[in-house]
């Protein structure tokens, strides 16, 4: 379709794309795809080792998923919610048989960030009493404004809409390799979980829910530790509150398992997905607790939200799930990354910590292991320049000030391919490491 473009007029269209409507820019031209790697529109390939924001787990364009959108579209495109399609019903059976204990009520939606507002909308409708949430530290929840309000309250950019923030309350995340209260676990007794524990009891206001993603990602990639989320579902239940787990970016195999809550053995009452459930379709939605409240008619509904051609291509995508056996392939080939990013550990004093688990890594890189002083300037160059060696790797927190650096490929990587990200990583740190030491 596209064969005879013109550069003048890609130039062109250029020009009039609203500056920050898209994330951290990365001057690659996207033309095509296929499992771990993306080509450009000049034949260079690249392993994206951020899945096209962690959509693609089952590989870039698979033909299964292809197969099953092309035969959708020509049947029709688009159905308002009011109407049953097969595709609909099917996938609700198999999310359904799927979904964690008994978080068998399942709605649709085609963003995160909308899929956790009416994550909060059920929150309200089924606890009256308040507006107050609970919301983690560097959480991250989507760019509505409900979901910046519950979002990484620190940054200038969320300042702007700090308004809409007073019905979110920030509790210390349990952040082990900087903790918030200068603690080590386990000695720690998980204060930050018993923290909230008191916040409740003595606390001024009446907290309806919390929020929070089971392994934060965007704000810094922090795994929980043990014990840790099985406590405050604890707390949760002690105060009768409900507890939102936003596995966005967790759910359909990432972290070696098809959903993060299930690795933690804490399950919440209402669980968000998206991203990767359509195989790089738009699909985002709620599971909620059968016996809960749904929503009040009409208070949460949208025109394309029960999109035919994602659940097509997202029945398609958990076949591939288990068909390909990913979710072993994701705990495999996350274990093979740790422990050779662990011996890269013992030679570069820049690799502080490395989180997982699965293959949702993030590597915190640090100027000195001591004093951990944050190595945000030298995570974002190696970023930069791995792209020109055919690697595109993720960074945290937000663009341009984080430290943290992300390996989050389709799960479907090879050995191979994992071994060249290995060796592009390494280059870049071997030399980074040489330019600390002589300053
Ligand atoms: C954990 C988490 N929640 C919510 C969202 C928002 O999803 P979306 O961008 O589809 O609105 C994201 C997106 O990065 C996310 O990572």
């Amino acid at each position: 379709m596209f064969e005879n473009v013109s550069k003048k007029d890609l130039e062109e269209g250029r020009k009039y794309l609203m500056e920050g409507s898209v994330g951290g820019v990365i001057t690659v031209l996207i033309e095509s795809g296929k499992g771990a790697v993306i080509k450009d529109m000049n034949g260079k390939e690249y392993i994206d080792c951020t899945s096209q924001a962690w959509t693609f787990n089952i590989g870039v364009s698979h033909p299964k998923v292809i197969e099953a959108v092309k035969e959708q579209i020509q049947k029709i495109t688009h159905v308002r919610t009011s109407f049953e399609t097969i595709p609909k019903l099917l996938l609700l059976k198999e999310l359904g048989e799927i979904a964690p204990k008994n978080l068998k009520k399942i709605s649709f939606c085609l963003h995160g960030s909308v899929a956790n507002e009416s994550a909060l909308k059920l929150a309200i409708t089924n606890n009256p009493t308040g507006m107050k949430f609970l919301s983690t530290f560097e959480n991250y929840s989507g760019r509505t404004l409900a979901t910046i309000a519950a979002s990484w309250p620190h940054h200038p950019i969320s300042r702007l809409f700090a308004p809409f923030m007073e019905h979110f309350i920030r509790i210390p995340n349990a952040y082990c390799y900087r903790c918030p209260f200068n603690l080590e676990y386990p000695k720690c007794g998980i204060l930050c979980a018993e923290y909230v524990k008191t916040m409740l009891e003595r606390g001024t206001e009446q907290v309806i829910a919390i929020i929070m993603e089971p392994m934060q990602a965007s704000g810094g990639m922090v795994p929980p530790p043990e014990g840790y989320l099985k406590r405050l579902r604890e707390i949760c239940d002690e105060f009768g509150i409900l507890l939102i787990f936003d596995e966005i970016q967790t759910a359909f195999g990432r972290l070696g398992a098809m959903f993060a809550c299930e690795i933690y053995g804490a399950y919440p009452d209402i669980l968000t997905f998206g991203k990767a459930i359509a195989g790089g379709f738009p699909l985002a939605g709620v599971m909620q607790r059968a016996d809960l409240k749904p929503p009040e008619p009409a208070t949460d509904s949208f025109t394309f939200a029960h999109f035919p051609v994602s659940f097509a291509a997202a029945i398609a995508t958990l076949d591939v799930i288990r068909e390909e056996n990913l979710i072993e392939k994701a705990k495999k080939m996350g274990e093979y990354f740790t422990s050779c990013l662990k011996d890269l550990q013992k030679k570069y004093e820049l690799i502080g910590d490395i989180r997982g688990p699965g293959l949702m890594i993030g590597i915190e890189l640090v100027k000195n292991r001591r004093t951990k002083e944050m190595a945000n300037d030298i995570c974002h160059q190696i970023v930069k320049d791995s792209v020109e060696d055919g690697v595109i790797f993720g960074e945290s927190k937000f663009k341009g000030i984080g430290n943290v650096l992300k390996i989050k490929p389709p799960l479907v990587i090879s050995e191979g391919q994992a071994d060249k990200v290995l060796e592009v990583f390494e280059s870049h740190i071997k030399k980074h490491s040489e330019k600390l030491a002589k300053s």
